[in-house]
Order: structure tokens, then sequence, then C-alpha cells
């Protein structure tokens, strides 16, 4: 079947910022997470993270979570810090990761189970991080506005937001699509993941259907959970939608949210735009919203 009657089969995803809580709790498995997120980039920038926030005075909110990758090295490094995630499972996945970390190290985590949108912090941060393309799942300018402007609260004056965008420059996509006309499509296996008392072999393939007027990327996930016979004992579909937004973009977005200053970090892993945003003073409006 042509990959355009596939893709067909899959209604609209929702853009993280409206209430798609299934949405988000089907997309995101947590063992699907962990076992495709330990590429040598991915951790490249992990550890890279781990350097620019330091040793900081004030707590670190770790916004959109997950599986809690930086949350937990983060305490392990010393620094008190809240782990932010919308999804139950990824959030249990999280809790479950850190309780075999020493009770000193798990006394610095606090993890909170909601959206960001209603998230009103119980105290300030100094720094808030969204790693991994967080910013990508607000698919309009206003929906990005309200976002940073919700982590904009959660930060003290001068505070800083640290995201990234790892997706690649929209031009690649014509450049790899260019003779076929096809949809990109990208495999991969990853074995050796447990699931429950059993290690499987995950094998993955996405379809990736790039739209330049609205700069969206569609990619289409199937994964197959393998047994140790070759049998394929679970599969699933998954769309996400991503919004291919430039720094440019995000620092314009940036200042209507409060935030004074925006940069591309110079020595962000390659392949991966890390940008730091200053946070401004909180207008009166926004101290009432408190
Ligand atoms: C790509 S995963 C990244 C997880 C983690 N930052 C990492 O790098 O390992 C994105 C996570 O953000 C969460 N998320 C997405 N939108 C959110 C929102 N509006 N509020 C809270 N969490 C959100 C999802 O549930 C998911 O766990």
């Amino acid at each position: 079947m042509p990959i355009t009657n596939i893709l067909r089969y899959f209604p609209p995803a929702r853009s993280a910022g409206s209430d798609s809580e299934s949405w988000f709790t089907n997309f995101y498995n947590p063992i699907l997470f962990d076992a495709g997120a330990g590429d040598k980039a991915n951790e490249q920038l992990l550890d890279y993270y781990l350097w620019l926030v330091g040793n900081p005075t004030h707590p670190v909110l770790d916004i959109g979570c997950g599986t809690g990758r930086l949350t937990l090295q983060l305490a392990k490094a010393g620094v008190r810090v809240t782990g932010l995630d919308r999804s139950d499972e990824m959030m249990r996945h999280a809790k479950q990761k850190s309780r075999a970390l020493p009770r000193s190290t798990r006394r610095l985590i606090s993890f909170v189970k909601e959206e960001l949108h209603s998230y009103k912090m119980p105290n300030s941060y100094g720094i808030a991080v969204a790693m991994d393309d967080f910013l990508t799942h607000f698919l309009t300018e206003d929906e990005l506005v309200t976002a940073l402007s919700r982590i904009h609260l959660c930060l003290i004056e001068g505070g800083l937001f640290l995201t990234d965008l790892r997706i690649k420059d929209p031009r690649s996509f014509s450049q790899r699509r260019s003779g076929s006309g096809h949809p990109v499509v990208a495999w991969d296996v990853v074995h050796g993941v447990r699931k429950g008392m059993k290690s499987v072999s995950i094998a993955s393939q996405s379809w990736e259907d790039y739209c330049h007027e609205a700069r969206v990327l569609r990619s289409v996930h199937v994964f197959e959970s393998i047994d140790s016979q070759g049998r394929v004992n679970e599969r699933r579909y998954k769309t996400l939608r991503q919004r291919l937004h430039s720094p440019e973009e995000i620092a314009t977005a940036g200042e209507r949210a409060g935030f004074v200053s925006s940069k591309v970090l110079d020595q962000s892993p390659q392949g991966t735009r890390v940008l730091s945003l200053v946070a401004g003073r909180r207008s009166g409006q926004e101290e009432a919203a408190r």
C-alpha cells in the first residue's frame, strides 16, 4: 500500500498545548522511549545540559522530564530538581527509576505529574530546562508564546530557560526527498529492552512527511516488540506532528512571553542547537496570575 494511503488511517495528532492527555499518554511509551533515547548525540546533549546547569543556587525545573533522564542525573550531581510531565506512564517510569538512587539523592527530586499550562510553581526556579525538541510540539506561534509564558512564570528574574532544536533544518527534507517524491523512511532495532520480566528487541520504522508551507513534520512510527523466538508480540503505531521553529522564531515568541534575550549557544553538541533565554521582570499581570 502506498504510504499516502497508510497516512490516511491516522487522524491528525493534537498539539501539546491542547487538552490531548490521551494522545501524549499514547505517544510516549516509557520503554520504547528509553530504548530509542540512547543514541550518541542524545547522550552528548544530556552531558551538555549537566555541564550548563552546573551547581546552581536555586532549584531546577525539568519540563517534560519524561522517564527522568535529566532529572535523575541532576539529582546525582547534587542539584535540587523538579521533574514535570503530563504523562502518567512516563512519570511512573521515572519514579520507578529514581527508587534505585540512594535516599539522600532521591530527596533532591520532586516529581509533578501535570500539564505545563496548569502548573503553578510552588517556588521559583533559577533554571528551567526542556530537553529533546520540546518546543516543536507547539504548532503555532500563539501556542509557543503561551508555553513560553508559563515557563517564564516559573523562573526568577534573570533566570535561564534552556532548550534545544534537534530535528533537522527544513532544507534537508527536500534534499533527502529529491527524486523519489516519497516520504523519508527510517528504521532501527534495539536489543535487550526490558519488558516486564522479559527482554525483547524493539524494531521501529518511521515515515516522515514534511509540509514546507506549514513547516510541520509529520512522522508515523511503527514499533514492534520481538521476543527471543523472533515472534512479534506487540505492534504499536504512533503519529507525531512537530513544527520546525527557527531560533529566530523562538526568540520572537520568547520576547512576547517576557524573556529579554535569547541566543544559540556556540558549543552546542553537533547537529543540535541549544538555546538559552533569559527571563525578564514579571509583569503586574503575571504577578496577579501567580
Ligand atoms: C520527547 S519526551 C522528552 C523527555 C525528556 N525531556 C528527555 O529528554 O528524556 C517529551 C516529554 O514531554 C512531555 N510533555 C509534552 N508536552 C507537555 C506539556 N505540555 N506539559 C507537560 N509535559 C509535556 C511528554 O509527556 C513527554 O514525556
